[in-house]
């Protein structure tokens, strides 16, 4: 881990990357397995298809190649990094995939773990990150989000199957004397935990003579999707606002609204509650559907290779799933033009 000059306070958004699963399944080919239609997926979540990993493909493959492609952004070699943060619900290893995806990026001085917030999981990371490089303790950080929820979804439960889907996204991340985290805000409310859980199993096993254990492995994403919804639409619009007032900054001064991707109509209602005009949105549900940690950085990196994200734009970005678990941050970008 490499050290920062103590005058560094500040963090800069330096390159961006992600990754798509192999398989692409359109929402006629979900309506083959379960009764939905491509009409009621599109009008409800704005989604069209989804990437689902084939069975060859890794959580560390993913996050790697995201990883890869934000270092290549940023013109840095891995061996620079001090620290590789893996925001996943679903790593290939439960003592954690960081450590794979360090090795495989070859980042061999950079110290490597995982975060799991679900899908607020990328934001999150990308609040923890910055603290090191505030205080000095860090110069170049890589903050990745990836998951592989199709690996836990119930595919015959209609009401879920058709939002999520797979993928990984990178940030590179390095102290600056300018600062591209504005400011942020984060929350957790277990007390509503129940309305989306991907929950351990409970069956009880048998260890040795009267005594049992608890087996291991999980049952399939549950979700009340309405709650969900309403969770949604009510806390998103209310911690961007308190962060704008917090920045002093007005709806009116944001380039573009970088949200976490779970529904279209979740999506038009926060920039409806702030008059910013739909075409601010990035959304790119129609594509891939919500991949939990991986949505925040999959848009990002799109918008900025397409152009539409230039470098000195500011992005009010929000996160939110389940947990409950949910937080905002204000970001300027400041990678290649
Ligand atoms: O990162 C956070 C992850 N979670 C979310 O973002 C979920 C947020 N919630 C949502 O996006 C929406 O609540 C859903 C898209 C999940 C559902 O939309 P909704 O407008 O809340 O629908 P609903 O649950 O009220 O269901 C309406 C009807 C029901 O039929 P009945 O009881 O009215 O006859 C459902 O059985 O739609 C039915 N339905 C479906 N029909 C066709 C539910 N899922 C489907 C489906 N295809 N896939």
């Amino acid at each position: 881990m490499a050290g920062a000059s103590p005058h560094s306070r500040g963090v800069a958004l330096i390159g961006c990357g992600s990754a798509q699963a192999e398989q692409v399944i359109s929402n006629d080919q979900l309506g083959l397995r379960v009764e939905t239609s491509d009409e009621w997926i599109r009008t409800r979540t704005g989604i069209g298809s989804r990437r689902v990993s084939s069975p060859q493909e890794s959580l560390t493959d993913l996050a790697t190649k995201a990883g890869n492609s934000a270092l290549e952004m940023a013109g840095w070699s891995a061996d620079t990094l001090d620290l590789v943060l893996l925001a996943t619900s679903t790593p290939d290893d439960l003592f954690g995939s960081a450590p794979r995806v360090q090795a495989a990026l070859g980042a061999s001085h950079a110290v490597a773990f995982d975060l799991t917030a679900a899908c607020s999981g990328f934001l999150f990371a990308l609040v923890t990150a910055s603290q090191y490089l505030r205080t000095g303790a860090m110069r170049r950080v890589l903050v990745i989000g990836a998951d592989q929820l199709s690996r836990f979804v119930d595919w015959d439960d209609r009401r879920s199957c058709v939002l999520f889907g797979d993928g990984a996204g990178a940030l590179a991340l390095e102290a600056s004397d300018g600062d591209g985290l504005h400011g942020f805000l984060l929350h957790s409310d277990g007390t509503r935990g129940g309305v989306l859980n991907l929950p351990a199993l409970d069956t009880a096993a048998p260890l040795a003579g009267q005594a049992k254990h608890r087996q291991g492995g999980y049952r399939p994403i549950a979700m009340n999707g309405q709650e969900v919804y309403k969770f949604a639409v009510r806390e998103v619009p209310a911690i961007l606002q308190s962060l704008l007032d917090q920045c002093d900054i007005g709806p009116n001064e944001i380039d573009w609204l970088l949200l976490h991707q779970a529904n279209q109509r979740i999506l038009d209602a926060v920039a409806d509650r702030f008059s910013i005009p739909h075409e601010k949105v990035l959304s790119n549900l129609a594509h891939y559907g919500n991949t939990s940690a991986a949505t925040i950085p999959l848009v990002l990196d799109e918008a900025v290779r397409d152009g539409r994200i230039r470098r000195g734009h500011l992005l009010a970005s929000s996160g939110f799933g389940a947990g409950l678990s949910w937080g905002a941050a204000l970001l300027r970008w400041q990678g290649p033009a």
